[in-house]
């Protein structure tokens, strides 16, 4: 069950882009939320915010709660249980899409991602369709992961690259912007992906779909507060998802090959 607070909202628009609504999932980040919705208020005062919970135990959603009470622009999806980021995303975008969101933003709730480089996304959307906030293109970067989420990261998308033959650098980055069309329920059937290679997913398919992907550097700085939710599921969910979809890429375009000998 999907419950919805927060009275409706004066929509603002951001120069050249309409209605932006910021979609930022949360499992367990009391000791975040607070702060980085107001960060991210204070760096672009024309965003909407929408929390996207998962029921959390820790009480993330109530703090969510109070601060839609105090701020129009701030709305709370409340999820019944933890279903992975991709359920979440999921769900804020169609809320989006109702509330006439003309750009999604993705964005993490621990502060990894810095509001005030949201308008350099932003900014970069009027000339593309999706817009990555990269840690791997020249001026990006990570800053406090240690050695080995390091070396997950960098093998992670040197695979993707390889099995799917496709150009973007940093295609699990959670922080981005997405015009509403590429999101429109035609592009999202059957979306399957659950943990962080929803992210990959997304930008796979809207490239695959011819829709203009760039990348813009930003840097990602590793929570203080609060855990990652990063697990060995998460990393196995993407190995044999981002497999598998070579695999079908690769068969098809044999499929088109043979036709063609026809
Ligand atoms: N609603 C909901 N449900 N939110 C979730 C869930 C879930 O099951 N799992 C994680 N989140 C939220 C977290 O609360 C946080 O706001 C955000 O998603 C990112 O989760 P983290 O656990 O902080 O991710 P990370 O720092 O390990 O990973 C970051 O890098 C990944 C690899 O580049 C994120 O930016 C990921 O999106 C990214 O794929
Ligand atoms: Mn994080």
């Amino acid at each position: 069950m999907e419950r919805e607070t927060g009275p409706a909202s004066p929509q603002q628009e951001y120069p050249g882009l309409g209605h932006v609504v910021v979609v930022i999932p949360t499992y367990n980040e009391a000791e975040n939320i607070r702060e980085i919705v107001g960060r991210l208020r204070r760096a672009v005062p024309e965003v909407e915010v929408l929390v996207a919970d998962d029921g959390s135990p820790d009480g993330t959603g109530e703090i969510a709660d109070e601060l839609a009470a105090a701020d129009p622009q701030v709305h709370v999806l409340h999820r019944a249980g933890k279903e992975g980021l991709g359920a979440a995303y999921l769900a804020g975008f169609a809320w989006a899409a109702e509330h006439g969101a003309d750009v999604m933003v993705e964005m993490d709730a621990d502060g990894s991602h810095e509001p005030t480089e949201l308008p350099r996304l932003l900014n970069a959307l009027r000339d593309a369709d999706v817009v990555i906030g990269s840690r791997k293109v020249p001026g990006g970067k990570i800053v406090n992961w240690p050695m080995s989420r390091v070396m997950i990261s960098q093998i992670g998308n040197l695979y993707t690259r390889l099995a799917l033959s496709f150009p973007v650098k940093d295609s699990t980055a959670g922080f981005r912007a997405y015009r509403a069309e590429v999101l429109a329920a035609k592009n999202l059937g059957g979306v399957a992906s659950q943990g962080y290679c929803f992210q990959i997913d997304m930008v796979y398919r809207a490239w695959r779909s011819g829709y203009r992907v760039v990348e813009v550097p930003v840097t990602f700085v590793e929570r203080e507060r609060g855990q990652s939710k990063m697990s060995s599921d998460i990393v196995r969910e993407a190995l044999w998802r981002v497999g598998l979809w070579g695999v079908q890429a690769r068969l098809e375009s044999a499929k088109k090959a043979l036709d063609r000998l026809r």
